[in-house]
């Protein structure tokens, strides 16, 4: 078999996360010529730089800062600047993580360029086509040559939707994997101390999905729920999008007022972990933060009306309660109240996000498709 050349497309915070543990294993491989291509999609030091120096990450071989804009600037000018670079490079394969627009972008480009493409954590369904993610992943699954699912429930959705069994391959969530692989350096991290905060005593709280930052009145609910939990140190890293939207509406100066409230700028990956390790809860609306929740055994609240990621609700490890200001309120109150039980119930459920070595399951069977291509 010849080396084959296969180019990772990525650029946004949680695919540089959920793709580390591919790099690690592609870029040691002496069969694959591993591109990064990094599409400037997020371009703060915190979204995107932090994560390469934390994880050991090497540089992606070319940038193309294609930075902010509308979904249709965004999308388009990554599939310009890089039909330009798949030109050139021609790669054997392109691998596309998750569901952001860099996502849909690098697999609508190759797959015009006829280049075969994979798709890492395909089959993920929140059934809501107002999320630009829903629509992003399920474009993506129907370009792609090569499937990888997380879970059964994924292959599953892809089965309903017609996808030919013989693309599917069911490896596990290379989030689990990069989780596991990096618990000790998190448990390594201050910032505990750094915030001042005890274990379990405090919520962890994300908010940056758009129909949750951009609806003034939803991030109003949220904001006022965490204002009246008085009694719980509130952790509130404050992702771009949403520190926008709280300046805009002047939540910000509500939230500073507040003696609970920890507002910080956005963390790295190992104190991230950290975090979510050591709360008595989190409340997000992030998809990789509710399975992160999950495998770190923390009760989860998601503001959000669905999840693609079911299978956390049907343990019960995981709620629903939308950008309810009183349902959040209520769940609250009821994971404290009950919290040994659910501890316990926790602690003792089964994973369905696979083993831990999804990443080397990918490759083994990236390396057997490229060599029957040779
Ligand atoms: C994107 C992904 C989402 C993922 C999230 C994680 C899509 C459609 N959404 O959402 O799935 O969960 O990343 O963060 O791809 N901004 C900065 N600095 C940055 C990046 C963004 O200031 O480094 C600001 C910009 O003003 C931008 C806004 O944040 O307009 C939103 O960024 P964008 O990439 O459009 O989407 P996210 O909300 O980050």
């Amino acid at each position: 078999m010849r080396p084959v050349k296969v180019a990772l497309i990525l650029g946004a915070r949680p695919q540089i996360i959920k793709s580390a543990p591919f790099i690690y294993l592609a870029s040691r491989d002496k069969w694959i010529n591993l591109s990064i291509i990094h599409t400037g999609q997020h371009y703060d030091y915190e979204m995107t730089k932090i994560f390469f120096e934390e994880l050991n990450l090497p540089d992606p071989s070319v940038n193309l800062n294609v930075g902010s804009g509308t979904h249709a600037q965004q999308t388009a000018r990554i599939m310009l600047r890089l039909e330009k670079i798949l030109g050139r490079q021609k790669p054997d394969l392109v691998v596309v993580p998750g569901d952001t627009n860099s996502t849909l972008a690098g697999a609508l480009t190759a797959v015009k360029l006829r280049i075969p493409i994979a798709h890492i954590e395909a089959g993920a369904r929140s059934y809501d086509m107002k999320m630009p993610e829903e629509v992003n992943r399920r474009l993506t699954d129907h370009c792609s040559t090569i499937l990888f699912t997380p879970t059964e429930n994924c292959t599953k959705n892809l089965l309903k939707e017609g996808i030919e069994k013989s693309k599917i391959y069911q490896t596990g969530d290379t989030m689990y994997d990069v989780l596991l692989q990096q618990l000790p350096k998190a448990e390594k991290t201050t910032i505990l101390e750094h915030l001042n905060l005890e274990p379990k005593t405090y919520a962890l709280v994300t908010a940056h999905r758009p129909e949750n930052v951009d609806d003034q009145q939803n991030l109003r609910n949220i904001v006022e729920a965490i204002i009246s939990l008085k009694k719980l140190t509130i952790v509130f890293p404050v992702h771009p999008r949403t520190q926008k939207q709280l300046k805009k509406t002047k939540l910000n100066k509500k939230l500073e007022k507040e003696k609970h409230i920890k507002i910080v700028k956005p963390l790295g990956y190992h104190e991230t972990i950290k975090l979510i390790k050591n709360a008595k809860l989190v409340i997000t609306d992030s998809g990789g933060i509710q399975k992160e929740a999950f495998w770190l055994k923390t009760p989860c609240i998601t503001t959000r009306e669905n999840t693609e990621w079911i299978e956390t609700i049907q343990l019960g490890a995981n709620c629903l309660t939308g950008a309810n200001k009183q349902k959040v309120i209520e769940k609250v109150k009821e994971i404290i109240k009950n919290e040994k039980q659910i501890n316990e119930k926790l602690q003792n459920m089964p994973n369905p996000f696979g083993d831990g070595e999804a990443a080397q399951k990918i490759i083994d069977v990236i390396k057997s498709f490229l060599k029957e291509l040779d």
